[in-house]
């Protein structure tokens, strides 16, 4: 098994700068132990350059990317910007945003193009509001395939997928998070899409993680029985302790 990806997605928490530096302290200290995970702290944009002074072992990652590298974007943070502060993995696509904020399948693949012309690594975030039965949603093949429209296979390579059904977020009323086995069932249809557009070898390549209410009981299952190549991690990527036990559980079936 390849070494497991575990990101930590703050969200627009914590408050301070103050608490943001701690919180990186704590994982930077913790993740130190663990040689065979990867781990990537995603932090709100301006606690990005203190985190840069904290974080060594552990990498560090942005939350968003606009696709353009200059102008007249108010508002906005550009992957170019991003690179010149040490930052090469931006989540792309995730649900809040695309929610909350109008992001389109269209603005996701423009972004999603911009990083990997660029040599940086998107993690394109795909998922369904709902699941009814066991089918899995097409709108799953269909942000993928949009996001990944026009994108060549000499720089896929590159990409993480990251499954994150919406209705397994924490902080969506009702969640629970999905089981090891139907995410694994969705890696293998995300796989069999990769393969159609881009051959086995480069399909292969990708890495395909799970996020939705992980946690440290939970991550080793995901990774284990469901086979994903990691977690993106929100709420409990807060919580120092508990986001280290994650990292932990994934470095014992690594
Ligand atoms: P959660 O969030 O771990 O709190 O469910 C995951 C995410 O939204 O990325």
């Amino acid at each position: 098994m390849r070494k497991p990806l575990i990101i930590a997605n703050w969200k627009m928490n914590p408050p301070t700068v103050k608490e943001a530096v701690l919180l990186a302290h704590g994982i930077e200290r913790g993740a130190s132990r663990y040689r065979n995970v990867e781990v990537i702290v995603a932090p709100p944009f301006h606690f990005l350059m203190s985190l840069g002074r904290v974080l060594k072992r552990v990498h560090l990652g942005a939350q968003d990317s606009a696709w353009a590298e200059a102008g007249p974007y108010t508002g906005e943070v550009s992957w170019l910007q991003l690179q010149s502060i040490g930052v090469r993995h931006v989540i792309v696509g995730h649900s809040e945003r695309r929610l909350h904020m109008g992001e389109t399948d269209d603005m996701i693949q423009k972004k999603v193009d911009a990083l990997l012309r660029h040599g940086m690594t998107p993690i394109v975030c795909i998922g369904e509001r709902m699941r009814i039965g066991n089918d899995i949603p097409a709108v799953v093949g269909d942000q993928l395939k949009t996001a990944l429209n026009g994108i060549a296979r000499r720089v896929v390579k590159n990409l993480v997928v990251a499954y994150e059904p919406i209705w397994a977020i924490s902080t969506v009323p009702g969640a629970r998070p999905d089981t090891p086995d139907n995410a694994f069932r969705t890696k293998v249809y995300i796989q069999k899409i990769l393969t159609g557009l881009y051959g086995r070898a480069a399909a292969q390549a990708v890495r395909i993680i799970y996020g939705g209410s992980v946690r440290s009981e939970n991550a080793a299952p995901f990774l284990k029985e469901g086979k994903m190549d990691g977690a993106l991690v929100g709420g409990a990527s807060l919580d120092s302790g508990e986001f280290i036990r994650i990292i932990h559980a994934s470095s014992t079936i690594a």
